[in-house]
């Protein structure tokens, strides 16, 4: 009998070690778990090892992928490894992008600008809500994007939405619906990352034309991972309700030296004065 119970007992040992080992492997698991490629015939591809989601862009088109699920709130980071040497008039893409008619929908994104080799790739980051943009800020990086992987995080959470680098805070854009401004949070959405070509605007205003004689141009993704940050999940995640004081430091440390556009100090733009969030704390 004890030989029959300690057995059984030991049987319920290795599932429940089993089971509890799937989450694990999962996590750490194939990045097509997770994404899966949408378009681009083929220009899109995973690894045979499933560690790294490929994009690439020539003349004849872009490519494309998707996030398998969809959040009303989530914390995403995704490695990306940007195009080396001259990556003018390419733009490399992960955004999150509600589904809803296109007039009302949401969307958080980051967008990286080629450049001609030896200048920096510029980070263009937005938040449209209700199917208003308009909310442009820009960043150079602290590193060369396309040398390794480095982590590229959101942050959207019910208080605000913040974009990271490499764990730094670079922007936090706040909930203040209850002042009028509208903010996502109504609606499911999923993220998606593509390249693609814009040369008409995306490298100094236009400037510089795509130099096709170095296509395919790749972008490489890895380790994307994603985490349920509703009210009611039970995993926090990040800054919870909001940003500590070291965050803060960190954050303005990225702005005050690595921001190049902002919205909110575009004279220009709004000469009757900024939308009403710039002057909220
Ligand atoms: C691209 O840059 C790498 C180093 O960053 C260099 O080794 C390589 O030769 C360059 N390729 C071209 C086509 O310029
Ligand atoms: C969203 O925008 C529509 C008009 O496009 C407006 O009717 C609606 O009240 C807005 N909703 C919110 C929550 O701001
Ligand atoms: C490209 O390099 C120029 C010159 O350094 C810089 O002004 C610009 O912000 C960079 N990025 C883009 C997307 O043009
Ligand atoms: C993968 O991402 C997770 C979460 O962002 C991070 O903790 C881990 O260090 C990353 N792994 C690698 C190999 O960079």
């Amino acid at each position: 009998m004890a030989f029959s119970f300690s057995s059984r007992a030991c049987v319920l040992v290795l599932l429940l070690g089993l089971c509890v080992g799937v989450p694990a492997l999962a996590a750490a698991g194939r990045i097509d778990d997770g994404l899966e490629v949408t378009w681009g015939n083929g220009r899109g591809s995973v690894s045979p090892d499933g560690q790294v989601l490929t994009l690439s862009l020539d003349h004849t088109s872009g490519s494309g992928f998707r996030c398998k699920d969809t959040y009303l709130f989530a914390r995403v980071d995704l490695q990306i490894k940007l195009i080396p040497n001259n990556s003018a008039g390419t733009v490399t893409t992960c955004y999150f992008m509600s589904e809803g008619p296109w007039e009302v929908h949401d969307e958080i994104d980051l967008e990286f600008l080629g450049n001609v080799t030896g200048q920096p790739y510029t980070l263009h980051t937005n938040v449209f809500a209700n199917g208003t943009g308009g909310k442009e800020q820009q960043f150079h990086l602290w590193f060369d994007p396309t040398t390794d992987f480095h982590t590229y995080s959101i942050e959207w959470t019910e208080q605000h939405v913040v974009v990271l680098v490499d764990g730094t805070p670079i922007r936090e854009f706040k909930n203040h619906a209850g002042q009028g401004v509208p903010y996502p949070s109504s609606q499911r959405m999923r993220l998606y990352g593509s390249l693609w070509d814009a040369e008409d605007w995306a490298t100094q205003g236009g400037l510089v034309k795509t130099d096709w004689s170095q296509a395919p141009f790749v972008a490489q993704y890895r380790n994307f991972t994603a985490a349920d940050a509703s009210p009611a999940a039970a995993v926090g995640s990040g800054y919870g309700q909001a940003m500590d004081a070291t965050a803060q430091q960190a954050m303005k440390w990225a702005r005050d030296n690595y921001m190049v556009y902002d919205y909110c100090t575009d004279t220009k733009r709004f000469p009757q004065g900024y939308p009403p969030e710039c002057y909220m704390a």
